[in-house]
């Protein structure tokens, strides 16, 4: 594969001395936004969903107005063919609805309430606004923060919804969301980052992994789709192989209760040009060891608590 000439430029310091050297090679949004990953960064998971109905706009203006650097969401398909910013292949835990968010249509979908959920589950949060919160599409969550926010994009579930990369590529085009160095698209799967690289190659990719125990040898860890091996036997040919078309990874640190990955696994990836981002931290002292590990963004549910231990 050939590496993206954009990112291979940034990892290599390339823009900083052109930037300095001529007023002809200033720093576009797109390069800014790639530096920008060499930093730390704040990313709200599903919106401020520890303090408002995940995925819903409440979620997402609450985060806004905190100043985080990026808005976290996952994108599906409908029935016909509409984007909308939803976690779970179905329905059934937080909204009024039942299914596959795919099996239904927009209209369909726009019916349910996404919000009481959260009131039933979280009484000392619970906000009457909450209720009757209505599924996001990508345009409206677009439209509302227009070129004032950076969008962090997950492809969810790419086999069950067919047409996502296409529709997705379409719509970052249309709002113009790309060269303006808005938005990272991120999935577990590789062939959908690859298939977002083939619609248009300008798109920064976040190539996510997520490191457990082998079923049949709990001493063994493997990554769920074999996307690297297990991080004890990682190389650094392993982390090119994904620099090649990703701007970054994003990683669990834990799983049952044990570390997955270590500092060095860190200083290893950002050694071979990818920043990493963990999912998905709610506890400051927990915030606070990855910040001392060198990380280069966590990805929380409590922005606001991340927000106070950066600032
Ligand atoms: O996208 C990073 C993190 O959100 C992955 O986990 O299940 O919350 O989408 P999930
Ligand atoms: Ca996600």
């Amino acid at each position: 594969m050939q590496r993206n000439p954009l990112i291979a430029a940034i990892s290599l310091g390339l823009f900083a001395g052109a930037a300095t050297s001529s007023a002809l090679a200033e720093t576009t949004p797109l390069e800014q936004q790639l530096k920008d990953l060499e930093s730390f960064q704040v990313i709200a998971h599903r919106g401020a969903s520890g303090h408002a109905p995940e995925s819903t706009m409440a979620a997402y203006e609450l985060a806004h107005e905190w100043g985080v650097d990026y808005l976290e969401l996952d994108v599906q398909i409908t029935a016909d063919g509409e984007l909308v910013v939803f976690h779970d292949d179905a329905i059934d835990r937080t909204s009024t609805g039942e299914g596959k968010v795919n099996d239904h249509t927009l209209e369909e979908l726009k019916a349910l309430d996404t919000g009481s959920w959260f009131n039933e589950a979280n009484a000392d949060k619970a906000d009457a606004d909450f209720e009757g919160a209505q599924i996001l599409t990508l345009s409206e969550l677009f439209e509302r923060f227009g070129h004032d926010e950076r969008y962090y994009i997950e492809t969810k579930s790419p086999q069950l919804n067919p047409g996502l990369e296409e529709a997705l590529v379409e719509s970052l085009e249309a709002h113009d969301m790309i060269e303006t160095g808005r938005v990272l698209v991120q999935s577990f799967e590789q062939d959908s980052l690859l298939k977002i690289r083939e619609l248009n190659e300008n798109v920064p990719l976040i190539q996510l992994v997520w490191y457990h125990t082998n079923e049949e040898d709990d001493s063994q860890l493997q990554e769920w789709t074999g996307v690297t091996p297990g991080p004890a036997e990682i190389t650094d040919e392993d982390f090119q192989t994904i620099a090649e078309y990703a701007a970054g990874i994003g990683t669990n640190v834990t799983y049952d209760g044990n570390d997955v990955i270590d500092a060095d696994f860190i200083r290893q990836a950002q050694a071979n040009g990818l920043p990493v981002h963990i999912y998905t931290i709610n506890e400051p002292e927990e915030m606070q060891r990855l910040l001392d590990w060198g990380v280069n963004g966590l990805f929380t549910d409590y922005p606001d608590h991340l927000l106070e231990l950066v600032e």
